[in-house]
């Protein structure tokens, strides 16, 4: 599929460069990674999954073609209330629910997102409906992706919201989630954030802030709400 029509920049991202629309589509450059991204979301579509773009092909540019989702990206981390984080676990349970059959998972539970941030969820009328930007997608487990996912939903880390009050909100993410009783939130958070510290890069310096929080308060985050 060639590109035809204007293509409107979508800057949204902070890691992509050159991600535009055209018409329905989104064009995205590829990475190495690509192949294995292409094939989750083909998998998804012939599911019948609305909560992620089809994969359509390669243009004529070697970018992938996308469908666009209709909606709001927001771009950065927000405060968002109880029934949009509900929506954003069962959102999360619903992308997990979609991969055990599928070979991509390998010997893993699940295929992650790996970055299911507020950033990578289009919002309609204020509720977050699909994810975006799989490019970190891999075989993993559920606590992996919820930990990382809960950490930056709900903002752990940020002083202006207090421990009791993120206490609260999680083990409700966890619970929307489906995984109450089963996994200990704020020890799966310890591990997405450890893991980002490792990791390096642009964002570690704010990772390790966030992990200093999450220890400091971590009997408050444990405690029954
Ligand atoms: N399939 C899509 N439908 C609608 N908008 C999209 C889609 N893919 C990307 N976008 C838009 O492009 C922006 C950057 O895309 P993203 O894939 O998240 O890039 P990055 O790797 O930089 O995070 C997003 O914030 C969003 O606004
Ligand atoms: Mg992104």
């Amino acid at each position: 599929m060639n590109s035809t029509g204007p293509e409107d920049p979508l800057n949204g991202g902070r890691t992509t460069a050159g991600v535009v629309r055209v018409g329905d589509t989104v064009r995205r450059p590829q990475g190495a990674h690509s192949p294995f991204v292409h094939r989750l979301l083909f998998e998804l579509g012939a599911r019948g999954c609305v909560f992620a773009p089809r994969f359509l092909g390669i243009d004529d540019q070697k970018r992938e073609i996308l469908s666009y989702l209709p909606g709001e990206v927001p771009g950065q981390l927000g405060a968002f209330s109880d029934s949009q984080l509900d929506a954003a676990a069962r959102l999360l349970r619903a992308l997990h629910d979609a991969t055990p059959e599928s070979p991509l998972r390998g010997i893993d539970e699940v295929v992650c997102h790996g970055d299911a941030s507020p950033c990578n969820a289009v919002f309609l009328h204020g509720m977050p409906y699909a994810w975006i930007d799989f490019d970190s997608a891999h075989p993993g487990s559920r606590s992996d992706d919820l930990g990382y996912a809960a950490w930056l939903w709900l903002d752990i880390g940020n002083d202006d919201y207090a421990a009791r009050m993120q206490a609260r909100r999680l083990s409700r993410f966890f619970a929307a989630y489906g995984a109450a009783n089963r996994v200990d939130p704020t020890q799966s958070i310890l591990e997405a954030q450890e893991k980002l510290c490792r990791r390096g890069g642009v964002h570690q310096d704010w990772a390790r802030q966030c992990r200093l929080w999450t220890l400091k308060h971590r009997t408050v985050l444990q405690a029954s709400p």
